[in-house]
């Protein structure tokens, strides 16, 4: 009997480690429960894999002299806070991976990002493999009028993918999404770990072979990684991924890795009627509607990227009703939020072990930057006391065991990000004194809480 060419290989489904065994516990990321059978034509196995395998005969090294650099030439697309995450346009032959939760705007973005190009006068092909031509058009609609340069297409089959991309001519290609495209040479389904590997590979491949550039959306999970594997991160050039609360109207586009630019930056979008409008002052935007002569509201400026960005911290601070204090914090770490509270009921002998508290970053932004955490005791402190801090004062500084306030970095940056905003003093910390240089606003140096309670409360 001729020997089955089938075999079964388990993936992680967090990792994409593979193994020829099931195990419970993935030795790779250490997941527990993520492995799952797929079953593979060994054949084809052998021959996939990340990377730009070229077995042509006519393969040889070259001098680094003799490659020519003009395939660099950027394609800018005209929405400027995406051109900017991706380092100055998109470059030609690149594969990017823009990831986000379902819902978040993702379809949109590149649907905008379609109509740009084709209004400049570049061929694009959006490949959907979720939506119906009619239900993109539907969206376009709401988007606004589309060129007829822009071409549609509904495939799943990955071999028609790269053959009607030839045919087409297109220079730039949306694949929404990749978890729905599959390639006839896997037996595996639709979004299982080696059918968005094999995918991801045979785009990577069609990309730098024609010099297309290849945008995919890939779903993410519950754990904040793009499904299935993250082996997809490794392959593709570009990683962004979209993010921001569904029920507030702004999000955020980050870069997470970039072979062509820095992941240092941070695009800042609002989700309108018409789809997404670029936010080119975010903090003007987190900090509209606040609050006159609030007790526990604070702001504070935190550094996204390589921007600052003013946010607007509330506290509320009351007596615990049952004996065990509750203690939240929505868009920070509430571990921290802990941590602070006990350096303040140590140092300063404030008596709030008993009393819960809610901190909030208004606006749903997520800010993991210590620098906040003299806004959070002062805001907390407030609350606590119910006495209002004056609204024209920015606070940022890192808080050390001790209750010591530390340095953090770009100080000059927060300092000017809040003048430009018409505030007229800042709490900072004493040991940023020298790296500060930014006339017309006060700037109150301190180096305790303790310090710098007794300066604003
Ligand atoms: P979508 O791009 O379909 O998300 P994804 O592809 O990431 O799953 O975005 C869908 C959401 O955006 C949906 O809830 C409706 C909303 N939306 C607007 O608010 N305005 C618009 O102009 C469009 C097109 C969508
Ligand atoms: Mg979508």
């Amino acid at each position: 009997m001729a020997k089955s060419n089938i075999k079964s290989i388990f993936f992680c489904n967090e990792c994409g480690y593979e193994s020829s065994k099931w195990v419970g516990q993935c030795p790779a990321c250490k997941a527990w429960n993520s492995m799952v059978e797929e079953k593979v034509d060994k054949k084809i196995a052998a021959k996939t894999g990340i990377g730009l395998g070229n077995c042509a005969d006519d393969n040889k090294p070259v001098s680094i002299g003799d490659i020519s650099l003009d395939e660099e030439d950027r394609i800018t697309i005209g929405i400027g806070e995406l051109d900017r995450v991706l380092g100055g346009g998109i470059v030609p032959g690149s594969l990017t991976l823009v990831g986000g939760d379902p819902g978040i705007g993702k379809s949109t973005l590149l649907l905008q990002v379609c109509r740009q190009l084709s209004d400049k006068g570049t061929d694009v092909l959006y490949i959907s493999g979720e939506e119906s031509l009619k239900q993109i058009k539907l969206r376009a609609v709401r988007i606004g009028p589309m060129n007829d340069r822009l071409m549609l297409l509904c495939e799943t089959n990955l071999e028609n993918i790269c053959e009607q991309v030839k045919r087409s001519g297109a220079k730039v290609v949306v694949i929404d999404s990749i978890q729905t495209m599959y390639s006839d040479s896997l037996d595996a389904a639709a979004g299982s770990v080696s059918q968005v590997r094999e995918a991801t590979a045979m785009l990577m491949r069609m990309a730098k072979e024609k010099s297309v550039s290849v945008f995919i959306v890939g779903h993410v999970t519950k754990e904040g990684t793009v499904a299935g594997p993250r082996v997809l991160e490794h392959m593709v050039d570009t990683v962004l991924y979209f993010e921001g609360d569904r029920h507030a109207s702004y999000r955020i586009l980050r870069g997470v890795k970039n072979r062509f630019g820095s992941t240092n930056e941070i695009g800042v979008f609002e989700m309108k009627n018409e789809g997404l409008a670029e936010v080119p002052n975010p903090s003007e935007y987190m900090l509209s509607g606040r609050p006159v002569d609030a007790s526990g509201a604070i702001v504070s400026c935190a550094i996204e990227g390589t921007r600052p960005i003013l946010i607007e911290l509330q506290a509320l601070v009351t007596r615990t009703n049952f004996g065990f204090p509750r203690r939240q914090s929505t868009g920070s770490d509430t571990g921290r939020l802990n941590l602070l509270m006990a350096v303040l009921e140590k140092r300063l002998d404030m008596k709030i072990g008993d009393h819960d508290a809610y901190v909030n970053i208004a606006g749903g932004l997520k800010i993991q930057e210590p620098a906040i955490d003299l806004a959070i005791v002062l805001s907390v402190v407030s609350s606590f006391r119910n006495r209002a801090l004056s609204d024209d004062l920015v606070v940022f500084g890192e808080v050390g065991l001790n209750g010591e306030v530390r340095a953090v970095s770009n100080a000059s940056i927060r300092v000017s990000e809040a003048k430009k905003l018409g505030f007229k003093r800042v709490v900072l910390p004493v040991s940023n004194k020298d790296s500060v240089d930014v006339k017309g606003i006060e700037l109150i140096y301190v180096s305790s809480i303790e310090e710098a309670l007794d300066k604003v409360i």
